[in-house]
């Protein structure tokens, strides 16, 4: 059983350039560091208001990190444009409202079934495997299911969130829509409020095969580096899966 691979996610590294409207630090560079490290995979979420990574990002992201970029975006035709154009390798599609600090919530896929399928089926043309962030909810998983996605990327918000007491039922539910995720036929992946503390009970979760990390490996990296601080989720990620 092997360990979940590492997304890791550069967005607050550009949240820190954009706070200066400066050039640094490079969400490139910072991909180029994390990939030595030994990350499979780099994520970047492409908001709509632009508030950390821009178009150019995604563009230097996808030379760079190739058949290893991992799209975040929302459902609406301009993005959709934006992935047309680039093909990227992988592509998890978010909600996303304006107000939010973050992400809070999965994708309503059952709410938005019609929509979410066509541009799944828009997607999957461009040979881009698609993913649909959604909360760890049965009814969701099989709506995912339904519109062909590949993979569901499952909201760990909850879990992370939850106090001691209430811990180990966010992660029952984690386990619950991961099992019923791999019976229809979807890789698994998760994400959201990770960190060095919290990750191993979800990276021990034998369905999960993709973990998406950000913040905690940008602010980890603050203190002792980028290399090391992906390092470091590795070794957690490893010791999780003995
Ligand atoms: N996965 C998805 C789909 C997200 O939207 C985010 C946040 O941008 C993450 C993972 C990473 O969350 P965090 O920055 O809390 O690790």
């Amino acid at each position: 059983m092997s360990a979940p691979i590492l997304g890791v996610n550069v967005d607050h590294v550009a949240t820190l350039r954009q706070a200066r409207r400066a050039s640094l630090p490079d969400p490139v560079a910072a991909a180029i560091v994390a990939v030595r490290a030994g990350a499979p995979v780099i994520t970047a979420h492409l908001r709509e208001d632009r508030r950390h990574i821009q178009d150019d990002d995604v563009l230097r992201l996808h030379e760079i990190a190739g058949g290893r970029l991992n799209l975040e975006m929302a459902v609406t035709p301009q993005m959709l444009r934006f992935a047309e154009q680039l093909g990227p390798p992988e592509c998890c599609l978010v909600p996303e409202k304006r107000a939010e600090l973050t992400t809070e919530g999965g994708l309503d896929v059952l709410a938005g079934e019609t929509e979410v399928r066509a541009a799944c089926q828009q997607l999957a043309a461009l040979g881009t495997r698609v993913a649909l962030f959604i909360d760890p909810v049965q009814q969701q998983v099989e709506a995912a299911a339904r519109c062909g996605a590949v993979a569901v990327e499952l909201h760990t918000g909850s879990y992370a969130n939850a106090g001691v007491a209430a811990a180990a039922h966010e992660l029952q539910r984690l386990v619950e829509a991961a099992r019923i995720a791999v019976q229809l036929g979807l890789a698994v992946h998760a994400g959201h409020g990770l960190d060095y503390f919290n990750v191993k009970p979800v990276a021990a979760i034998r369905h999960i095969e993709e973990l998406n990390i950000g913040h905690a490996i940008v602010a980890q990296a603050m203190i002792c580096g980028f290399e090391t601080a992906v390092r470091q989720m590795l070794d957690l990620l490893r010791a999780a899966r003995p």
